[in-house]
């Protein structure tokens, strides 16, 4: 069941305005939509941090797609609070061992931005994992532009076919990987429904993989014994070699919490930029992940950037299921 906030309670307290808010930030992308996020208000401070029981202990030992989902969700906030005059200023990323808060925000009143396509796009935005229409790398990609690249964070458009087929090869390879292991499997086989039938978290079967049509068993039970790990590869490493709209890597100069979080939020605001003009997207975790593949989609950038998200971003070719993929609604204590 998808979560939709009624309408901004101007007059309400900061509390009732937050919880609004972290409404509208759960449309922020997670890693298998675990949508990974907890909020506590603390005075004027909003603490955003990882819940337990959204960890996808098989797929994210590291915590990595976790603060990756976690920056989204706290861009997200920003962007949101920004719209309706609160300003939200992020004062500490990243996560300290034993403490589950990745950001901490000093909300004060601002004149509110007011409506924007970039606003609309929270909501907007989706992934869709099907071919796209080429794409040229749009002006905004550059620095200076919304999706700006810091110091340690740099977003590099990837244009050359060959480089682009080859990393298909990585995210093929990383999605067949992630379906092959058994630990993986079973937790994914946890997060997948039917498309249309109530759920709060995970992904539509039909979304996960295109094509697919729904059949008479629980959805867990047809991910668990027909997901086709070879067959899913395949179809990926097709999608980059003849469709892929356009690809980056989101990369950063250091491989730690901060630098995940960082990554996550420039990678947000290129997702959002992309929405508002119309694009999907489309995330592979398995390439940046998995050890040796890692390194393969490194060798593609410049010397000295460790990838963080590989992303494709693009005008689907094909119809997009009716619907938006579930969320859960966002307590804020
Ligand atoms: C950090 C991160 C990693 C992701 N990794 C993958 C992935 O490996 N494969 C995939 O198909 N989707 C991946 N996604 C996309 C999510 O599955 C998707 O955002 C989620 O299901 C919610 O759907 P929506 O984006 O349409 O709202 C990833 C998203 C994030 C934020």
């Amino acid at each position: 069941m998808t979560q939709e906030p009624g309408s901004y309670p101007v007059d309400g307290t900061l509390q009732d305005q937050v919880r609004y808010l972290a409404d509208v930030a759960g449309r922020a992308p997670s890693a298998h939509n675990a949508q990974p996020w907890e909020c506590r208000l603390i005075g004027s401070e909003l603490h955003i941090g990882r819940h337990d029981a959204y960890a996808l202990d098989a797929s994210d030992p590291t915590g990595r797609q976790t603060a990756l989902s976690l920056a989204m969700y706290v861009e997200a906030f920003v962007v949101a609070a920004h719209r309706w005059g609160i300003r939200a200023r992020v004062t500490r990323t990243a996560q300290v061992p034993g403490d589950r808060t990745t950001a901490v925000l000093a909300l004060t009143g601002c004149a509110p931005a007011g409506d924007s396509p970039v606003y609309r796009a929270i909501s907007d935005r989706h992934t869709d994992r099907g071919p796209y229409a080429p794409l040229a790398a749009p002006a905004w990609l550059d620095s200076g532009g919304p999706a700006a690249s810091g110091a340690d964070t740099r977003l590099f458009p990837i244009t050359d076919r060959d480089a682009v087929a080859r990393i298909g090869g990585l995210a093929g390879s990383g999605l067949g990987t992630a379906l092959s292991l058994l630990p993986m499997r079973r937790e994914l086989a946890g997060l997948v429904h039917w498309h249309g039938e109530p759920a709060t978290r995970g992904m539509a079967v039909e979304a996960l993989f295109p094509g697919t049509e729904r059949r008479d068993m629980p959805a867990a039970e047809w991910f668990r014994e027909h997901a086709d790990a070879e067959e899913a590869a395949a179809s990926v490493r097709d999608v980059y070699a003849t469709a892929p709209g356009l690809v980056v890597v989101v990369a950063t100069r250091a491989d730690d919490p901060t630098a995940w979080c960082d990554a996550g939020r420039a990678a947000y605001r290129l997702l959002l930029r992309a929405a508002a003009d119309g694009l999907a997207h489309d995330i592979q975790a398995g390439p940046v992940e998995i050890p040796a593949l890692a390194a393969g989609l490194a060798a593609e950038l410049e010397h000295g950037w460790r990838p963080q998200i590989l992303l494709r971003i693009g005008r689907p070719l094909g119809p997009r299921l009716s619907g938006r993929s579930v969320r859960r609604a966002v307590a804020v204590d």
